[in-house]
């Protein structure tokens, strides 16, 4: 996947959600391209995993839990907030046995795949009941987005961390083409190929 300078990505002021939800669909095309790759590959992007959950934790933690524990008002939403930041915490555990470890240790793909379940949870737990949660406080949600996307490229400079490129050519497409999730778009990529594939052997078949 490409990747972009962080005063190139920094240059569409969203809201927090949008902002949120974009890290979200490009952390989970980055584990499918794990699960495709070659050994290098796969350290590399186990890197680049790390990294990006590391920062998108922290400007959670930072910006968006604590003004959300302050807006909600409903006891069950506010607990929302304090188990996710508990499953922050299981999840940094897991991102640290990953940063020890090479392609070559045994637990290597299970940890990284334990990774991507654990945090396709979280990510299920917050965009559909956090987040909706949140869109019906009074938060200034454009406001916490510029927060975070000045906290998170920051971040990213202190760690000398690429920005990742969104996992699709979204910026000039609809926002519906963008909503679109990154592992729909592999899959529709591993069906295209698939497809383009069973052409070629049929075009064969044809031909005999
Ligand atoms: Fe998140
Ligand atoms: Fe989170």
């Amino acid at each position: 996947m490409a990747r972009a300078t962080p005063s190139k990505a920094i240059d569409s002021p969203r809201d927090a959600i949008a902002l949120l939800k974009q890290d979200h669909r490009t952390v989970e095309a980055l584990f499918d391209e794990f699960e495709d790759a070659d050994e290098p590959e796969q350290s590399r992007l186990a890197e680049r995993i790390c990294n990006m959950l590391n920062v998108h934790a922290q400007i959670e933690e930072e910006l968006l839990y604590p003004a959300a524990k302050q807006a909600l008002e409903d006891e069950e939403e506010v607990e929302l907030v304090s188990e996710a930041a508990v499953e922050h915490a299981s999840a940094k555990d897991l991102i640290a046995k990953i940063e020890g470890m090479t392609p070559d240790d045994e637990a290597f793909k299970a940890t990284v795949k334990v990774l991507c379940e654990y945090v396709k949870h979280h990510v299920k737990e917050e965009e559909n009941e956090l987040f909706p949660a949140l869109k019906k406080t009074d938060l200034d949600l454009k406001e916490i987005g510029t927060q975070l996307a000045e906290r998170k490229f920051a971040l990213m400079e202190e760690m000398g961390i690429e920005a990742e490129e969104p996992p699709a050519p979204t910026r000039k497409k609809s926002a519906r083409a963008t909503s679109r999730t990154s592992s729909s778009k592999a899959r529709q990529a591993r069906a295209g190929s698939r497809s383009k594939a069973s052409a070629r052997n049929s075009g064969r078949a044809a031909r005999h």
